[in-house]
């Protein structure tokens, strides 16, 4: 089954709390958390991370849109994070590989997310070493771009590897994603849905979200 994890990029975040009970009826909450290097915006980061475990028993699943995440990887698992997922632009192979080691070390699911110009094949080591590969449908940095349509050719190819060396690793899309792009992100192997505007922008949210699911 297709599962959402509605970005809280795009919620209030003076009441992140009352947000998260929002969007209960989706799978993950996906949750950005950007440096100003890596990318050209500041979110979150760890306190936001330990205050909301707390106050949810969903998924938390962040997106470290960091310079060498992993300086950071183990406090975020130790934060709450259940899912961290690290660019594979932001470090050397090496270091990369040694980041998912220490997600797993703490008991938590690890994955590696590809920048739009990045190709498929940059995942391809990692990819018996991760339980998500996330592929960016827009430039990291900011909700409520534009979806690359282009994108579709590099889901598709990680969707056949992904099934023929590790099915259970989940293939997720971000960026760009509502009602009409969600059917064709599914269409080309994605089971994990990320979305921001489009959910928080939703006047009914609970069917915003059964609508994504297709
Ligand atoms: C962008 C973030 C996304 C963003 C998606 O760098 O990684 O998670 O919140 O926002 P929408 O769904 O509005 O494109
Ligand atoms: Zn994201």
């Amino acid at each position: 089954m297709v599962k959402i994890a509605p970005s809280i990029l795009s919620a209030d975040f003076a009441n992140l709390a009352q947000e998260i009970r929002r969007i209960e009826t989706a799978d993950y909450v996906h949750v950005d958390v950007m440096d100003g290097a890596f990318v050209p915006n500041i979110t979150v980061g760890l306190p936001v991370v330990r205050c909301l475990r707390p106050v949810t028993r969903m998924p938390l699943d962040v997106h470290l849109m960091v310079d060498r995440p992993i300086r950071y990887v183990e406090q975020f698992c130790d934060a709450g994070a259940d899912i961290v997922t690290v660019h594979v632009e932001a470090d050397t192979p090496e270091n990369t590989a040694l980041a998912l080691e220490k997600i797993h070390a703490k008991g938590k699911r690890a994955g590696v997310v590809l920048r739009p110009k990045t190709p498929a094949e940059a995942a391809r080591p990692y990819l018996k070493a991760c339980d998500m590969i996330l592929v960016m449908t827009v430039e990291p940095g900011f909700g409520g771009q534009k979806f690359m349509a282009d994108m579709m050719p590099k889901l598709r190819t990680l969707r056949d590897w992904i099934d023929q060396e590790n099915p259970a690793c989940e293939l997720e899309v971000d960026g760009g994603v509502d009602p009409v792009t969600a059917k064709v992100v599914i269409e080309n192997g994605a089971n994990v849905l990320v979305a921001g505007s489009a959910v928080y922008g939703a006047a009914d949210i609970p069917s915003r979200i059964a609508e994504l699911r297709g």
